[in-house]
């Protein structure tokens, strides 16, 4: 018996497959350092917790509708309105498992076979799987460390063609932590106001922003809200990545090809999730400071020791919690008398000889680079950056 050919277009997340193989090695007892968390190191704050606990309590325990229930689709259309200026009717929301099932969601609705969706490198890895999952194909726009990983609206322009179906957008980006500028946002918005491709803005790590300020393509472009979709969650603002809940708001017909999806594979999220979103988004805005004021700070520790080794230079991002250092000057040179040629390789001797398990460049499109998350205490980032050092100072 052999598994479903579509299985052949996709590969294992390198995220979760490195997350994976870093706790193997804790259990076997390996004092190993972790970057390669995708998920805040705070807790959920306990008034959210509470509105679970209420949930459960009351009886709130059974199936919802499969687009969420209307309180928690209204508060997500009063936090668009509120937070990103932008107006959705709660018909056009769709509350699913994390943003990961929305994203899945809008590319299995959307795409045909041989569809075409431009992803901007570097980019967050399932974007390309989920993609090609669909039957469709990503079309991959290189963006430069020295442009600030903005694109080139040429490029878009070229890259548009009569299969084009969607542009992803993600800002802050995984993995750069890049935050677009509205001159770019309004670049790209320029690129594409002559093809009716939908606008995917990925907003989840919209909250963790240390300088600059984020804005939605829809803000500068007013004109391309019909056919936005944003998507968002719970999880990397408040902390939430286990109650898995994210959202999609985008033009109706879309909502409906979803929901139908969704209708006969997951159904619901889970009830007192929904509960719980519905607290976090009516919540204080001021629970956002100490989590983004200690990432900031470690930000700036991490850069800078970054910046300080042999072969390595790194730049401060924007926001979201990664960094994602260039290390390409020390290809070509020799550990342990074998020349370094790639992320993966360095990913690999990190993990194995240094106990640092650091996520390869290649999975993210960018092979120059690792990426590092700074979703772990001081005291780790310290040691693990000590361990990190040693391995660049033992490079020939
Ligand atoms: C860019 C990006 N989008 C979406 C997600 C999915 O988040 P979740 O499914 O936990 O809501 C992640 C998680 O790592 C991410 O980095």
């Amino acid at each position: 018996m052999n598994l479903a050919n579509r299985l052949k277009a996709i590969k294992p997340s390198p995220t979760l497959a490195l997350n994976a193989k870093a706790k193997a090695l804790v259990a076997q007892g390996v004092d190993v350092v972790s970057f390669a968390a995708g998920e805040p190191d705070f807790d959920t704050p306990d008034f959210i917790k509470q509105a679970a606990i209420d949930a459960l309590s009351k009886g709130f325990t059974k199936y919802t509708p499969t687009a969420g229930i209307p309180e928690l689709r209204e508060a997500i259309c009063a936090k668009l309105e509120r937070d990103n200026h932008l107006k959705f009717a709660p018909e056009q929301v769709l509350v699913s498992v994390g943003a990961k099932h929305s994203l899945y969601n809008i590319f299995q609705a959307l795409l045909n076979e041989g569809d075409e969706v431009i992803i901007l490198s570097p980019y967050w890895v399932s974007y390309p799987d989920m993609v090609q999952l669909a039957g469709g194909k990503p079309v991959i726009i290189e963006t430069r460390e020295e442009d600030g990983f903005a694109p080139d609206p040429e490029a878009i322009r070229k890259a548009l063609s009569p299969r084009t179906k969607a542009l992803i957008i993600n800002s802050p980006s995984n993995p750069s932590g890049v935050v677009l500028s509205r001159d770019t946002l309004t670049k790209i918005a320029d690129a594409v106001r002559g093809h009716e491709c939908l606008l995917v803005s990925d907003d989840i790590y919209e909250k963790l922003l240390y300088t600059g300020e984020f804005a939605n393509i829809g803000n500068v472009a007013p004109d391309l809200v019909p056919r936005l979709v944003v998507v968002n969650g719970m999880s990397k603002a408040f902390s939430m990545t286990g109650w898995r809940l994210g959202y999609t708001a985008g033009p109706k017909w879309l909502i409906a090809g979803m929901q139908m999806i969704q209708d006969q594979s997951t159904s619901n999220p889970s009830s007192f999730s929904q509960k719980a979103a519905v607290a976090a988004l009516k919540g204080p805005e001021s629970i956002f400071e100490p989590m983004v004021k200690e990432f900031r700070a470690r930000r700036d520790m991490v850069v800078e020791l970054l910046n300080s080794f042999d072969g390595v230079r790194c730049r401060a991002p924007e926001g979201a919690f990664y960094v994602l250092p260039n290390i390409s000057g020390l290809y070509g040179r020799s550990y342990k008398g074998t020349p370094l040629q790639g992320s993966l390789q360095v990913s690999d001797i990190l993990l194995n000889d240094f106990r640092i398990a650091a996520v390869p460049g290649a999975p993210f499109g960018v092979d120059a680079n690792i990426r590092l998350s700074f979703a772990t205490s001081r005291e780790q980032l310290s040691k693990g950056l000590e361990r990190f050092r040693e391995f660049t100072a033992s490079v020939r």
